[in-house]
């Protein structure tokens, strides 16, 4: 480790928030956040329920480069005193990677600095870097409106899937039950709002995968059963929302501490030698106390440590992207700005293809 440390400019666009951070630091971290600077657009798509894609590429354009100004500001630092700028190249809405992307290489083009291509997964996945410089390897639960996985990190360039989703993410269950529940949009934090007040045992619903016809084992999830009896459940009488929303909240809860307990064999297979396991939950649903709560005791009683980053950085953020480039960069991943191209998939887990 040389100790020297980057300073990093981080653009995040993918979906509907308009982000810029400035990061510093050096792996494994903890870093300093110097800004972070996050402007939703939950306010223009809210009349539709979700995230409408020419809504959002329309908003990022308009003040990407007012937030990024603003990033620079609050950091007190210079686009010349940057070390490399980083933006997210995917995956997500394309029209808005593209917006961020494309001022990204422009920045990078104009004051001759590295620009890092980042994955928004990733970003996620090394936020528990930035905030507690967790060593690798770590077990990595990724839980975002997106994304449902669990994951073996072993380095930057080192993913293992022990599972996914086969249908739904774990955010767009909870939007689309809070929907099916009449809460305002965005779904995920006015459900476990409402579920505060409820019996988590008042209504009865499946835990696809975990229990009943289709249960198997392993670390994939299935969430979209559980929508679907709760919408019946719905058609079929009036459910008190706070009932319904504490009992779906205890059905994603026994569906994440199952398939979390079974990576964790998977992560202990895979990686023998490691004392004292971690468990880092990452993504806008990490930000779920409950959840929190729950994998907190699981890891209690499987001998792992718990990281979660803070709620403000588990929800989509540019300090994450800004991170992330810095591990790259790190490890001598700046790329020629003019290389680069915006990818609406990009998994995790092995190469993908560039182009869109
Ligand atoms: O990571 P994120 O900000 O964006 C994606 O990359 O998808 O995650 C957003 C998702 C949304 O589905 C939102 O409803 C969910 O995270 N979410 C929550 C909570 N806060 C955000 N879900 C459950 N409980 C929460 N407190
Ligand atoms: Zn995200």
């Amino acid at each position: 480790m040389t100790g020297k440390t980057f300073t990093i400019l981080g653009i995040e666009t993918s979906c509907d928030e308009t982000a810029a951070a400035v990061v510093r630091g050096f792996p494994p971290g903890p870093g300093q956040i110097l800004s972070n600077v996050v402007f939703s657009q939950t306010e223009a798509h809210a009349p539709y329920g979700g995230v409408v894609p020419e809504i959002a590429s329309r908003a990022h354009l308009e003040i990407v480069d007012g937030v990024i100004e603003q990033a620079l500001a609050d950091a007190c630092v210079t686009l010349g005193e940057l070390d490399g700028i980083a933006a997210t190249a995917g995956p997500g809405l394309i029209g808005g990677v593209m917006v961020g992307l494309t001022t990204a290489k422009g920045l990078a083009l104009a004051c001759a600095k590295p620009l890092v291509a980042v994955n928004h997964l990733m970003g996620h996945a090394l936020t528990a870097r930035l905030t507690h410089g967790v060593a690798f390897p770590f077990l990595l639960l990724l839980v975002s409106g997106g994304h449902c996985q669990l994951l073996g990190v072993g380095g930057i360039d080192d993913f293992r899937l022990y599972g996914s989703t086969i249908d739904d993410a774990v955010g767009e269950a909870f939007d689309k039950a809070a929907k099916i529940l009449g809460l305002p949009y965005p779904g995920g934090p006015a459900l476990e709002a409402a579920a505060r007040g409820g019996n988590p045992r008042a209504i009865d619903l499946p835990r696809p995968l975990v229990t009943g016809h289709n249960a198997r084992p392993g670390a994939d999830f299935s969430f979209s059963g559980l929508k679907t009896a709760l919408r019946l459940q719905a058609q079929q009488q009036r459910l008190d929302v706070a009932d319904a929303s504490a009992s779906f909240q205890a059905a994603v809860i026994d569906i994440l501490t199952d398939r979390t307990r079974a990576a964790m064999a998977m992560f202990r297979a895979d990686f023998p030698d490691v004392d004292m396991p971690v468990l880092v939950v990452a993504g806008g649903v990490a930000a779920n106390q409950a959840i929190g709560a729950a994998l907190n005791g699981l890891a209690a009683r499987e001998g792992f440590a718990v990281r979660i980053p803070p709620p403000r950085l588990c929800t989509d953020n540019a300090a994450m992207i800004a991170w992330a480039g810095l591990e790259m960069l790190a490890q001598g991943e700046g790329e020629s700005a003019l290389r680069i191209s915006p990818r609406a998939r990009w998994p995790l887990a092995g190469k993908a293809p560039v182009g869109i």
